[in-house]
């Protein structure tokens, strides 16, 4: 890096006056554990969502296993879900005893290819894992209509719509996630929501390993505190000015790239994007893993800190071949600094360094 420029990095939550002010109260309260406020979280992001009600847990990876739980998935049965996405919902299959099957992604948009999702089904598959990636929806239409139940995980994407309805609206069960670097966070924290009590009712009954009249040996403790839903209810309010902040940034960047060899993130018609992450595909010759780390390379150089977005496709974990667009993902996209909080200046910073970086072809 040059002395003196200051390095941004890959991610930051957006942190306001409100979340310091509604934990201070969470704190005064006396009250820290799961409440009266992970209640109103739960409240209000189903609403936000249009759904009956939410359960909230300690993280994404525990939502996905608890909507997992809830459908009665277990050994013998198959799940689908696509290689190119992080650890989380292969582990959460096999928590639950149950086979993960892989699906490639659809080459563009890094979304879950329904076409292969549709061929993969057996008699077996009990659900289809649809993790909307980078703040992009999945192709829920194609994806409903293959009559598996639909785990959507929303752990990226909130806000967003596909064909007018919004992502986490239409599956079965929706997973979130409020990690650290989330559009909307927590610190930690995660929830199962849907339109149905039954459901509801069911993961309820997962998070805590008392209030039974019998035991369950699948229950433990995944309670959220009551210091988290502060910081998430306070996130949740302020998240349209969060994804208003996001898009124009994304605007600002798209504008930047045209006419560089970069390519900008995709979105199809019908689909909207929330811009989680801002995936761009480099296209230098002979791309590949060694390439892309050069780029990061450089980049940083630039005070710039850019990732990979997912850091190993399963399939590579697993030593499976056949997922082409996955690879080509893994050796070609690249996710540049996006969030609320980037200041005016470091926009311009990126925007420089972007354009340095892609004009060199
Ligand atoms: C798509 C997706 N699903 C699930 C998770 C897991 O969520 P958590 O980190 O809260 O366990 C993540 C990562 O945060 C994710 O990106």
């Amino acid at each position: 890096m040059t002395t003196g420029t200051i390095m941004i990095p890959h991610s930051r939550p957006s942190i306001a006056q409100d979340e310091i002010d509604a934990v201070t109260d969470v704190l005064q309260s006396g009250h820290l554990a799961q409440g009266v406020v992970v209640e109103r979280f739960e409240r209000g992001m189903a609403a936000y969502l249009g759904l009956a009600g939410g359960v909230a847990v300690n993280s994404g990876t525990m939502a996905l296993e608890v909507a997992l739980r809830v459908l009665g998935v277990g050994p013998g049965d198959e799940v689908l879900l696509p290689s190119y996405v992080c650890a989380a919902p292969w582990q959460a299959v096999q928590r639950v005893g149950a086979q993960a099957r892989l699906v490639d992604i659809e080459p563009d948009t890094f979304q879950i290819d329904a076409d292969l999702a549709r061929a993969a089904i057996t008699s077996r598959t009990r659900a289809i894992i649809v993790p909307h990636l980078f703040g992009l929806p999945a192709d829920l239409t194609a994806l409903a209509r293959l009559g598996v139940p639909l785990i959507e995980d929303c752990a990226q994407t909130l806000g967003a719509t596909e064909q007018g309805r919004a992502v986490g609206s239409v599956g079965t069960l929706t997973v979130c996630s409020f990690y650290a670097n989330k559009l909307l966070c927590a610190g930690e924290g995660g929830m199962v929501l849907s339109r149905d009590p039954e459901l509801l009712e069911r993961a309820r009954a997962l998070r805590e390993y008392d209030g039974a009249l019998s035991l369950n040996p699948q229950a433990t403790n995944l309670k959220m505190t009551d210091v988290q839903a502060a910081i998430g209810f306070a996130q949740l309010n302020r998240l349209p000015e969060l994804l208003t902040r996001r898009a124009s940034v994304a605007r600002q960047y798209r504008e930047a790239l045209a006419g560089t060899s970069a390519t900008v993130p995709a979105v199809p018609s019908g689909r909207s994007h929330v811009y989680y992450r801002f995936v761009v595909r480099i296209s230098r010759r002979g791309v590949g893993s060694d390439e892309l780390n050069n780029c990061i390379g450089r980049l940083e150089r630039a005070g710039v800190q850019c990732r990979k977005p997912v850091f190993r496709s399963l399939h590579r974990y697993l030593g499976l071949e056949g997922f082409p667009a996955s690879e080509a993902a893994e050796d070609n996209a690249l996710s540049i600094p996006l969030y609320p909080g980037l200041a005016d200046g470091e926009v311009a910073q990126i925007i420089m360094a972007m354009r340095d970086e892609w004009r060199r072809e």
